[in-house]
């Protein structure tokens, strides 16, 4: 029987998962689930003898890929695709597809989420400030960035985007300014919320050259990649600019810096929660799993990112 294998370390809520089963065994196939494995050799087992995989940010690195002899197609969950080896699967002629926009509401509202309670002193009951009339950055225009664009509409913020991919026309029609440089927008606004994908021209791409651009006080908000900020950069503009905060829903690699140096500057997720929530595990999740069965029932290749 053609087996379908869930792989996530951080699982989707049990709603989705029912979802999902619902879809797999509807079109005849056998659900096999692995949740909350802690080594990559459980990976690594379950994916011997599989069809098909749906994982989130878990690694599909080449020992993954390898492992896996039966597979066709590997679906993420979900957004940014970075933690695949996309050459690994296209060697294996395995087809490998995201699910855009998914969790995009999710992940949009995490963001403001965290400029609110970095806004109100993480609720320590002093006086904080409000989100109203504040400049937003949207940095990439894509589902994640439009989501945040329509929710900062109702707090009141002034918004700018940029995003060298995306029309001005396609982003000013949402009551945006479309700035023409990523400097331009730094160099204006006071919050920057990134949304750029992980990848060789973003990693790192996020400096001080860049960072020190924004007015005084400075908040950068990042749901996005760890990988795309140079965390010694950051480190440095911490130590040169009191007025600079970092929120973020991934942990950097040199947290503990934070923790010694810069309490009050800082908020980082304990683990990656932007889109866990059950709407967007039902939407990712059962969007992956129909993805699957069409592709494997009537060759869909939509969604494919290893063309
Ligand atoms: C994505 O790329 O879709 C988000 O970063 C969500 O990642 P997650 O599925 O691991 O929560």
């Amino acid at each position: 029987m053609t087996k379908i294998l869930i792989a996530t370390d951080k699982p989707f809520a049990p709603i989705a998962v029912k979802g999902i089963r619902k879809v797999i065994e509807e079109a005849g196939f056998e659900l096999v689930l692995l949740e909350n494995y802690t080594s990559p050799n459980d990976f690594i087992s379950a994916i011997a003898d599989v069809d098909a995989v749906i994982i989130r940010s878990d690694k599909a690195d080449k020992a993954v890929i390898d492992a896996a002899k039966n597979l066709k197609i590997i679906i993420r969950a979900g957004a940014g695709y970075d933690n695949i080896d996309l050459q690994a699967a296209t060697e294996k002629g395995i087809c490998a597809m995201n699910t855009p926009g998914q969790n995009s509401n999710a992940v949009a509202e995490l963001a403001l989420g965290l400029m609110v309670y970095h806004a109100r002193n993480f609720f320590n009951g002093k006086s904080g400030f409000e989100l109203k009339d504040k400049k937003l950055g949207i940095h990439a225009y894509g589902y994640v960035g439009k989501n945040v664009a329509r929710i900062a509409h109702g707090f009141g913020m002034k918004i700018f985007a940029f995003d060298p991919f995306i029309s001005k026309d396609e982003i000013e029609k949402d009551g945006v300014t479309a700035v023409a440089s990523a400097e331009e927008l730094y160099s204006t606004c006071n919050y920057i919320s990134l949304h750029i994908p992980a990848n060789s021209q973003t990693k790192q791409s996020i400096n001080y050259t860049l960072l020190s651009k924004m007015p005084s006080p400075a908040v950068l908000v990042n749901t996005a990649r760890a990988e795309v900020i140079q965390e010694a950069d950051l480190l440095k503009l911490f130590a040169d600019r009191k007025d600079f905060s970092y929120l973020s829903d991934v942990e950097p690699t040199n947290k503990a810096e934070f923790e010694a140096t810069y309490k009050g500057r800082y908020f980082f997720t304990p683990k990656k929660m932007g889109a866990q929530t059950e709407e967007a595990n039902i939407n990712a999740g059962i969007g992956a799993a129909r993805q699957i069965v069409n592709f494997l029932k009537n060759g869909d290749r939509t969604f494919q990112v290893n063309k």
